[in-house]
C-alpha cells in the first residue's frame, strides 16, 4: 500500500499502527524523487490532492494524510499552514516559539490536532479523520515526537505528548485515531 508522504517519522508511526497485513512503501522507496503537491486550503483538500497525484502516477492503492494544529484563539491556525508556519524553513522550534509569542497574555489556550486520510482503491475516495484535543501549554516540555508535541498537552494527561513513550502518544493521538478508522476499514474490505 503507498503512503503519499515523504516524512519518515509518519511511516514508521502508521507501519506500527497497521502491522504486518499491509506493507507501507513511500513513492521515494520505489524510486520517485520529486515533490508531492500540496496547495489546497484545507487538509481534507491537501490529503486528496496527494492521494490523487500518486495514485495517477502509480495506478495502485494508496493513501495520503494532512495535519494540522488548530488554536481557537488563533482562529483556527496555524492549521493547514502548520509545517510552514514560521518560515520555508520547517523549523519546529521557530513554529512553537511564534505560537507562544502569539498566545502570549491569553488564557484560551485551547487547541486540536487534527488529521486527515484520504484513500484511493478500486477507483473510489475514502476519508478518515482524527482528532484529539488539549491545550497550549507556555513553555516547551520534552524531547520525544516531533513538530508541535513538545507544547501540545492533550486533555486527560499530565504531559505534553513530547514527554510521553511513543507508542503511548501513536495510540490516542489524532494520527493513531485516523489510521485506527483506515486500518478498520481495510479489515473488513472484501
Ligand atoms: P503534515 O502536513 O501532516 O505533514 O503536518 C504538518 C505539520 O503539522 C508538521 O510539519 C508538524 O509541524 C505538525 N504535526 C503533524 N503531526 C504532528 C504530531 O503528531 N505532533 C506534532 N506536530 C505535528
Amino acid at each position: 500500500m503507498l503512503f503519499a508522504t515523504a516524512n519518515q517519522h509518519k511511516v514508521d508511526e502508521v507501519q506500527r499502527l497497521l502491522g504486518a497485513a499491509f506493507e507501507v512503501v513511500t513513492p521515494a522507496q520505489t524510486g520517485y524523487a520529486d515533490d508531492i503537491p500540496e496547495t489546497g486550503d484545507t487538509l481534507e483538500q491537501n490529503a486528496r490532492q496527494k492521494a490523487r497525484f500518486i495514485f495517477e502516477k502509480f495506478g495502485q492503492p494508496c493513501f495520503a494524510d494532512d495535519t494540522g494544529l488548530e488554536i481557537d484563539a488563533l482562529n483556527g491556525a496555524p492549521g493547514v499552514y502548520s509545517a510552514r508556519y514560521a518560515g520555508d524553513e520547517k523549523d519546529s522550534v521557530a513554529n512553537m516559539q511564534l505560537v507562544l509569542q502569539k498566545l502570549h497574555g491569553v488564557t484560551n489556550r485551547a487547541a486540536r490536532f487534527r488529521c486527515v486520510i484520504v484513500l484511493i482503491l478500486d477507483g473510489r475516495e475514502y476519508a478518515f479523520e482524527g482528532r484529539v484535543e488539549g491545550e497550549i501549554l507556555t513553555e516547551l516540555h520534552g524531547t520525544q515526537g516531533f513538530g508541535y508535541d513538545p507544547i501540545f498537552r492533550p486533555d486527560g494527561y499530565p504531559c505534553t505528548f513530547a514527554e510521553m513513550p511513543v507508542e503511548e502518544k501513536n495510540r490516542l493521538s489524532h494520527r493513531g485515531k485516523a489510521v485506527e478508522q483506515l486500518v478498520k476499514f481495510l479489515g473488513n474490505y472484501a
